[in-house]
């Protein structure tokens, strides 16, 4: 089997499969005392996961140097935008009983709630955007510098968990450590070719 025939009758049909994990744990765990609020956490912490996964795609295929890694990208970006939809629709629909006046009050008064709502909102486009039909209208220069937007989106979600922590600020500050290190990883090229175009020697 060739490797990309791998990637697409295996690895993709696999890895959609593993995605739903999360999902499905819904109807397993315990949901404890207050379930409203444990869905809203395991929805959210999954809709973070799955934007680092996805921002992690274009490294790990260079650090490999398998080109096909690629191929699964677009998957788990609309993973990262499913578990967003259910985080923002718990909290809609069953924290605030589809109260319209109670949510814009919210997004108004609570600054995580502002950010966490602006995340939202920018990963709307992101998805709408993902068919190949929308990336051939778009072409590919645009298509990428619209898409680039997933980076403030990672970083707006990693500061609306940071916000809403009380006191334990670990785990909000390891997914801000693993996006550093994936931007890092975007920029040092950039930085390389920017440093060699103002300090070669032909300037
Ligand atoms: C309409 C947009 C959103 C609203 C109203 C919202 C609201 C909330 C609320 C109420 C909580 C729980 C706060 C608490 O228990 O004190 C929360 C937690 C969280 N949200 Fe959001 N959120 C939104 C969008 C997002 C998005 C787009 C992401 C990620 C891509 C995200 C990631 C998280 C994370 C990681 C947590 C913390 C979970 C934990 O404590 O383990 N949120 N959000």
């Amino acid at each position: 089997m060739t490797r990309s025939k791998l990637i697409s009758h295996v690895v993709k049909p696999l890895l959609f499969a593993v995605c739903l994990i999360p999902l499905l744990l819904l109807g397993i765990i315990d949901l404890g005392a207050n379930p409203i609020e444990t869905l809203t956490h395991h929805t959210g912490d999954w809709a973070l996961r799955f934007l680092l996964i996805t921002l992690a795609v274009t490294p790990l295929q260079k650090l490999t140097g398998i080109g096909e890694i690629v191929r699964v990208r677009r998957m788990l970006g609309l993973y990262a935008f499913f578990y967003a939809v259910l985080h923002a629709g718990i909290y809609f629909v069953l924290d605030q009983g589809l109260d319209f006046r109670a949510v814009v009050a919210d997004v108004i008064e609570r600054p995580y709630i502002t950010i966490g709502f602006a995340v939202f909102l920018s990963l709307i486009p992101l998805a709408a955007t993902s068919t190949n039909a929308m990336m051939r209208r778009l072409g590919g220069r645009r298509w990428k510098r619209l898409h680039r937007i997933v980076y403030l989106s990672a970083l707006g979600a990693v500061v609306h968990f940071l916000w809403l922590v009380k006191a334990d600020l670990r785990e909000p500050l390891i997914y801000l450590a693993i996006l550093l290190l994936l931007l890092a990883f975007r920029t040092a090229p950039l930085l390389t070719r920017f440093r060699s175009a103002v300090f070669s020697p032909d300037h």
